[in-house]
């Protein structure tokens, strides 16, 4: 496999992540396997007794799994795996949310040596379709009522698919036609330990991430990822074993994977795993009920927590709250407000610290570590091994760091850092052009201070950043282009105080067609029963052209321009 990441990187980032790498341990037959780092590590160490996870219901009901018993079934499903004729390098996916079916099989196919693969469970039919052709699917665990609900339709048209798992669910509906019970597969596997038979390059994990044009890109990462996964466990978050780790992000894309699983479990704390949605009240309790010492969340969901805050029914709440247990807050995947960072300070007790990365970097490689001074609004600073720049590109290709401070380019990475994208699968240019000249390219805008502090500016690209989830416009665009009204149409986001930006779609009709409230619904509930509400526009403007390039491509920035339309 070609990497772009051997490797520009200087000399020292070289040694740091050696050094990195020694801290970790190796599967019996050397190589190196993250779950073997998460889980079989500390499964027979001190630690195999204290829980990996704790998996907290709607009701409140905890089910704790130690690292010896996650040892366990994780051996389970890897050999189940290996008896349905799973090769190395085939792919698992999950259509999931947070509960012991989640843990076990990520951890159990890469140990089995699969590549995992996460599905956002509020995905509609085309965007889970889309997906798992591409990822080329082998086996699929998910609820029964997510298989008959949108995926058992398009079965036949997944020839990769060869074994879809079934967990039981409230509902007690059993396997359906065609599938496998998962707890009952789980029991009858063989238990015995399992070698996994990978090296630091051999794929792992594949993450589905969105571009301005074009179908979802797989960034593809390799078992060496679990070195950027556990040094920035103990650096960022300064987890060690018996930590409470509670990591908000939903498991169907990379956030919920690298922090809501891998990278905790390496360091040997406990991990949070709530299975219900957000909900600010609720969410108050589980930090104090159970003793969250280290937290990592999202702006959006701060925003609600301050808006249910400024309530008097939300101070009633919080002015009670004991957060003593609280060591560390932490926030990713969208502008994180200054305001919050101070309100983490005064309310809860603790600042939030800002993160920076991306589906592609594999991990958080731009932060506000402990012990160094925060500045609110600012992502912080590289982190150790990783050389982060506000470079331009050159006309004649090569990139150049601006060299005042405090001036706008593109942040970018100088690569070679182990927890690299290796490719978007099936897409080499694409890939390709994600990096020049030694560095890799983020698609952001940044500064950087005169003290080294980065600061986010925006999107190069046109991506729309929702409640933190990444939503391509073609993407949507595309779920709607064949409504019989649609003549075009374009997507852009329009700025929430809120979800940071909401999807907004701009069509216009052909011939015959009335831009009414009728064809609004029956647009909004097309793009709904295709997409899944979490990515469907949610709103529609009717205009009578839109804003084209002179090769009548769609600019999509003139789009936000035109607000509410004519
Ligand atoms: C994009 C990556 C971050 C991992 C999970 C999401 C935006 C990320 C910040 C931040 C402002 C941020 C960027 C980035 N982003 N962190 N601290 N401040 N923006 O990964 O879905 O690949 O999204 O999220 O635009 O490129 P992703």
């Amino acid at each position: 496999m070609e990497t772009f990441g051997e490797l520009p990187a200087d000399a020292a980032s070289r040694d740091y992540w050696a050094a990195q790498r020694r801290r970790l341990a190796s599967p019996p037959d050397g190589g190196l396997n993250i779950a073997f780092e998460a889980v079989d590590r500390h499964a027979d160490g001190p630690d195999g007794d204290r829980p990996a996870l704790r998996c907290i219901d709607g009701r409140g009901m905890v089910e704790e799994i130690s690292f010896r018993q996650l040892a366990v079934l994780t051996n389970r499903f890897a050999r189940l795996l290996q008896r349905l004729g799973l090769r190395p390098g085939d792919a698992v996916f999950t259509l999931l949310g947070r509960e012991p079916a989640l843990y076990i099989t990520a951890l159990g196919a890469l140990k089995a040596g699969a590549v995992f693969c996460p599905l956002f469970s509020a995905y509609g039919p085309d965007p889970l379709r889309t997906r798992m052709a591409k990822g080329r699917c082998k086996v699929l665990v998910t609820s029964a009522r997510q298989w008959t609900r949108k995926v058992a339709a398009f079965r036949n048209a997944l020839p990769d698919l060869e074994h879809v798992l079934v967990v039981d669910d409230p509902w007690g509906q059993g396997a359906p036609g065609g599938t496998l019970d998962f707890g009952r597969a789980i029991e009858d596997a063989d238990p015995r330990p399992v070698v996994p038979p990978t090296t630091k390059d051999d794929p792992a994990l594949l993450f589905f991430t969105s571009g301005t044009t074009g179908a979802p890109k797989g960034a593809l990462h390799a078992h060496e990822a679990v070195v950027v996964h556990h040094a920035t466990a103990r650096g960022v978050f300064g987890l060690a074993p018996g930590d409470i780790f509670w990591c908000t992000a939903d498991p169907g894309w990379v956030t919920g994977t690298v922090y809501g699983i891998l990278a905790p479990l390496t360091a040997g704390a406990t991990v949070i795993a709530d299975r219900e949605e957000f909900d600010a009240v609720r969410w108050y309790r589980l930090l104090q009920e159970q003793s969250v010492a280290v937290w990592y969340t999202a702006p959006t969901a701060i925003r609600m927590l301050m808006r249910l805050d400024a309530t008097a029914e939300g101070r009633a709440l919080t002015d009670t709250l004991d957060l003593s247990a609280l060591r560390l807050a932490a926030s990713v995947g969208e502008p994180l407000n200054p305001q919050a960072v101070l309100w983490g300070k005064e309310r809860l007790g603790k600042p939030f610290h800002d993160t920076w990365w991306q589906t592609e970097t594999g991990g958080i490689m731009i932060a506000n570590v402990p012990g160094v001074d925060i500045r609110p609004g600012s992502m912080g600073k590289p982190l150790p091994g990783v050389q982060a720049d506000v470079v331009d590109r050159r006309p004649d290709g090569r990139i150049v760091p601006v060299s005042a401070p405090d001036t706008t380019g593109i942040l970018a990475l100088r690569t070679g850092w182990p927890s690299q994208f290796r490719s978007y699968i099936d897409e080499d240019d694409r890939y390709r052009s994600s990096f020049a000249d030694g560095w890799y390219l983020s698609g952001d805008l940044a500064r950087k201070d005169a003290d080294g502090y980065f600061w986010f500016v925006g999107r190069a690209d046109d991506v729309i950043k929702s409640a933190g989830h990444l939503i391509g416009p073609f993407e949507v665009e595309s779920a709607l282009m064949d409504h019989p009204a649609v003549a075009e149409v374009g997507v852009a986001g329009r700025p929430d105080a809120i979800a940071g930006e909401i999807v907004r779609a701009y069509v216009t009709l052909k011939p015959g067609f009335d831009a009414d409230e009728a064809l609004r619904r029956s647009l909004l509930a097309q793009a709904r029963q295709r997409l899944g509400a979490a990515v469907a526009p949610r709103e529609i403007v009717f205009v009578e052209n839109l804003p084209k390039t002179n090769s009548g491509k769609i600019l999509r920035r003139e789009l936000r321009a035109l607000g509410d339309g004519p």
